[in-house]
């Protein structure tokens, strides 16, 4: 049998900034960002926090990306998503630029004025070696026939605002506090104006800011995930939310103010949460942490519409909120989910999760029909057109991949064809092995795999499929019958 995409299809992987740009000059290094930080304390690293290993040491995207974007157009796909580095190009403080800084009646900022002054003032603060640098990329990649899409921020903010170490320590004592302060709102209003105004011209689909939902929970509710800061605070991780939000909403402004009627979004990692037994509780928390997961967000940033005391229903509608003209989709796994009173995810949900059934080198569990019910879920809510922005599997023998990637593809071809859900594109992650965060090197998520010491990529085996389904915008598969039915307008 065989699965059709539509024509128009975006083909293309992934990578993002942090993860990939370090490893072989020395110009590549910069430590000027709260992950950098946050990986190389000695304090973090002994709290098994993070895996000791270091970003410095990485694949070299800085200095090879010629080769690696040559690696991405061989594969067959006609566009690839990588991010800029705030920090590298603002190394110093943007606090001091005036900007015309507009709030709602609730006092939301809500707009960040950056005129021709601002311009000025930021483009003399600006490292425009960096900033030459990431045009010389962008152009490359346009040059080999590759849509680019560009992520403003993945993960990674300038130490300048965010000291991860400090708020691990003592939040109200720490002068930086990232998401947690309004000010972040602000100086990314700032950056995301000029990145419109330097990059666009190669751009063709702008990403704000990616999984604001994973920033907050990851750093803010789960403490021992690995991301920074480490916290166990719910309250503090819906403060982040809401500034992650507004941030959006002021960089998707400002960046559209250069890009004219051109796709500006945000992306996400909506979880997919499936209660294992007939315990209304535990349809209960599934139904809550999904909603958690992505819905929260999204009704905060698409329609202003925010839950503030976390019951599913709107208590205020802020004004001057934009939305975003598509929402991107990062879909890993399903979460197996059950009630228990003696557990407690941060103090606030009596939740325990499962383990994983069919498992990724990470344990995560493998559930293709999954992208399908995510994205008749996000587009039967949100009515605005998808991008599958990243899916992938750390398998690090291989063995699974290909079968991961021929599944997912599957479903997602019926969510198209069947279903009639406007997905424009697939982006795999990842191009090649890369940083994984807290995780370090040991997750292997590459299409290509990478030896960190000679920094050789080798195609895997797996990355024929994928290669194939680019280049036909077909997939071969075994039996005629459907991924199964979309579970429910909401995957729970
Ligand atoms: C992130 C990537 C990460 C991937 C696999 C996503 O949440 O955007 O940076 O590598 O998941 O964990």
């Amino acid at each position: 049998m065989k699965a059709k995409f539509p024509e128009d299809f975006v083909w293309g992987t992934a990578i993002s900034a942090f993860q990939t740009e370090m490893g072989v000059s020395k110009e590549a290094d910069f430590a000027g960002t709260d992950w950098y930080q946050w990986t190389h304390s000695p304090e973090i690293i002994e709290n098994h926090l993070v895996s000791g290993d270091l970003p410095e040491k990485g694949v070299g995207f800085w200095d090879l990306y010629e080769e690696d974007m040559k690696r991405a157009k061989e594969l067959g796909t006609n566009a690839i998503r990588l991010s800029i580095e705030w920090g590298r190009i603002f190394p110093e403080s943007t606090e001091a630029i005036e900007a015309k800084v507009g709030r709602n009646r609730g006092g939301d900022v809500v707009a960040v004025g950056v005129g021709e002054e601002g311009f000025g003032a930021l483009s003399k603060t600006a490292n425009w070696d960096v900033v030459e640098h990431y045009r010389k990329m962008l152009a490359y990649a346009k040059s080999l026939g590759l849509k680019v899409f560009l992520t403003a921020n993945h993960f990674a903010l300038p130490s300048w605002l965010h000291d991860p170490v400090a708020c691990h320590k003592d939040m109200e004592k720490s002068s930086r506090k990232g998401w947690v302060d309004e000010k972040t709102v602000i100086e990314f209003g700032k950056y995301a104006d000029f990145a419109g105004r330097v990059f666009s011209e190669s751009v063709d689909v702008w990403e704000t800011i990616n999984e604001p939902d994973v920033i907050a929970t990851q750093g803010y509710v789960l403490g021992s995930s690995g991301f920074p800061p480490g916290l166990e605070d719910p309250l503090l991780a819906f403060r982040v939310e809401r500034n992650l939000a507004l941030a959006h909403n002021v960089g998707y402004t400002n960046i559209k103010k250069h890009f004219g009627a051109k796709p500006v979004g945000i992306g996400i990692a909506p979880n997919v949460f499936f209660p294992v037994d007939d315990d209304p509780r535990s349809r209960k928390a599934a139904e809550f942490a999904t909603y958690m997961s992505a819905e929260w967000i999204l009704n905060a940033l698409m329609y202003g519409c925010f839950d503030n005391d976390f019951d599913m229903m709107t208590d205020e509608r802020a004004e001057g909120i934009s939305g975003s003209d598509y929402i991107g989709i990062d879909y890993y796994q399903r979460i197996r989910v059950r009630y228990s009173e003696n557990v407690s995810v941060a103090g606030a949900l009596n939740m325990e999760m499962l383990p994983c059934v069919d498992c990724t080198d990470f344990g995560w569990d493998i559930y293709p029909e999954g992208i399908r019910a995510v994205s008749n879920w996000m587009f039967n809510r949100y009515r605005v057109p998808i991008y599958i922005l990243e899916n992938g599997i750390a398998d690090a023998k291989d063995e699974k991949r290909a079968r991961f990637t021929r599944d997912h593809l599957r479903a997602l071809a019926d969510a198209i064809n069947v279903d009639g859900v406007p997905i424009r594109g697939y982006f795999h992650w990842s191009l090649m092995d890369n940083f994984e965060w807290a995780n370090g090197y040991s997750m292997r998520f590459g299409l290509y795999s990478v030896d960190y010491e000679t920094k050789r990529r080798e195609k895997r085996k797996s990355a024929e499929l994928f290669e194939k389904v680019c280049k036909t915008g077909e997939l071969d598969y075994e039996s005629d019958e459907e991924t199964g039915k979309v579970p429910a307008e909401k995957p729970h």
